[in-house]
């Protein structure tokens, strides 16, 4: 089966690559590296010795998809493209409803047109908003929605649902990722964030490796045991190995299933930093500060459908998705080096 990669150079898409192909299947990536290097693409290769073909693509153009689908033929589409920066979605929310939303209608219309009615689309828990029940299950109703580009996945969900919908040949995958953080235990590829990180684990990981002096921890005063923040962390591995088991399903004609990917653990910000000192062997400085505006107290998943259905769930534990971002981050201080 070929397996067309929307935004394959990317953080998560690099890492499900190397699933996909060491699994047996073809891949095929599309990405515009705006947000990624095809060097990420090259250590895909280097890791699994196979080869991935790569189409330097944008999903804006949809003339450049036609040809690729004329091209190759794909059986099944997993969409990572797309821009992902909350804060930045609040200062251009047209560049995100824009890319985001007109660049998955236009794959979508491309894929209607060439009988390709298979796709895995990442969504996020951002969708559940402050969520109503903890752990989370996608029984849980979507919940307000704080920032443009949340509104993007939780539009695009019901665009796939409608469709798929309208048309039941479809099979439409929605996976509602977590927190994915960690990198390949190779550390040949990981997360590259331009400029300031804005999510915890790069920004600590900048901070162990010297680029910056000391945390900040956005808030101390939760209803939370230390005060600080939770989430759900989940290996970027494991998070990809859920894609392949997805596509099994998608082989069943599944026609519309949601799934939560997370582990089902809750961290909070200041265990992250310790579990991460543990890893790097160095003390990691923070200080705490006043909330980050739109941030919850508390977000983690109930995993156990996707263990039911997908017969997938997470393996690796805090430690080695500290261990693994570490290693990353001290063998590429400078990411792919743009
Ligand atoms: P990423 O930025 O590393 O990867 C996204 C890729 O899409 C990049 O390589 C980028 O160059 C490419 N891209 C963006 N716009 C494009 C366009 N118009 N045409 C072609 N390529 C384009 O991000 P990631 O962390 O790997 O996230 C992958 C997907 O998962 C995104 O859709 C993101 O919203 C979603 N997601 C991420 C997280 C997270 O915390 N990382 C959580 C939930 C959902
Ligand atoms: C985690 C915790 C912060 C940075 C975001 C998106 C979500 C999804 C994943 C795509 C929180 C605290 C953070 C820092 C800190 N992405 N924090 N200092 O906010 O759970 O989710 O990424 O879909 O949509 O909103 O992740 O890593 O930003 O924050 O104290 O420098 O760390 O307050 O408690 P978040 P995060």
């Amino acid at each position: 089966m070929r397996i067309l990669v929307t935004g394959g150079a990317g953080f998560i898409g690099s890492h499900t690559c190397v699933e996909l192909l060491e699994s047996g299947y073809e891949v095929v990536v599309l990405d515009n590296l705006y947000n990624s290097s095809v060097k990420a693409l090259e250590r895909v290769e280097q890791i699994t010795g196979k080869k991935v073909t790569f189409y330097e693509e944008d999903i804006l153009n949809k003339e450049g998809m036609n040809a690729i689908f004329d091209k190759e033929k794909i059986d099944a589409v997993i969409h990572f493209a797309g821009l992902k920066a909350v804060g930045e979605s609040c200062a251009k929310p047209l560049l995100y409803y824009h890319n985001n939303i007109t660049g998955t209608v236009n794959l979508l219309e491309v894929m209607s047109s060439h009988n390709v009615k298979n796709i895995i689309f990442s969504s996020s828990a951002t969708v559940y908003g402050d969520p109503k029940i903890i752990p989370v299950t996608e029984e849980c109703a979507k919940g307000e929605i704080t920032n443009p580009y949340g509104k993007t996945k939780s539009m695009l969900e019901e665009v796939m649902m409608d469709l798929q919908k309208s048309d039941p040949e479809w099979n439409v995958v929605l996976l509602r990722y977590f927190n994915p953080i960690g990198a390949h235990e190779s550390g040949l590829i990981g997360e590259d964030p331009k400029g300031i990180p804005n999510n915890l684990v790069p920004f600590v990981a900048q901070v162990a490796i010297g680029k910056r002096p000391f945390v900040h921890v956005f808030g101390s005063d939760y209803a939370t045991p230390d005060g600080t923040g939770i989430r759900d962390y989940i290996h970027v591995v494991d998070l990809a190995k859920g894609h392949v088991c997805a596509l099994d399903k998608i082989k069943e004609n599944c026609g519309l299933k949601i799934y939560n990917l997370g582990t089902g653990h809750g961290y909070s910000v200041l265990d992250i930093i310790h579990t991460f000192e543990q890893a790097c062997g160095k003390e990691i400085p923070y200080k705490l500060e006043e909330r980050r505006p739109g941030d919850i107290a508390i977000n983690y998943s109930d995993p156990k459908k996707a263990k039911d259905e997908l017969h997938w769930e997470a393996k690796r534990d805090l430690f080695t998705m500290m261990k693994d971002s570490w290693n990353w981050q001290s063998k590429n201080p400078e990411g792919y080096g743009k």
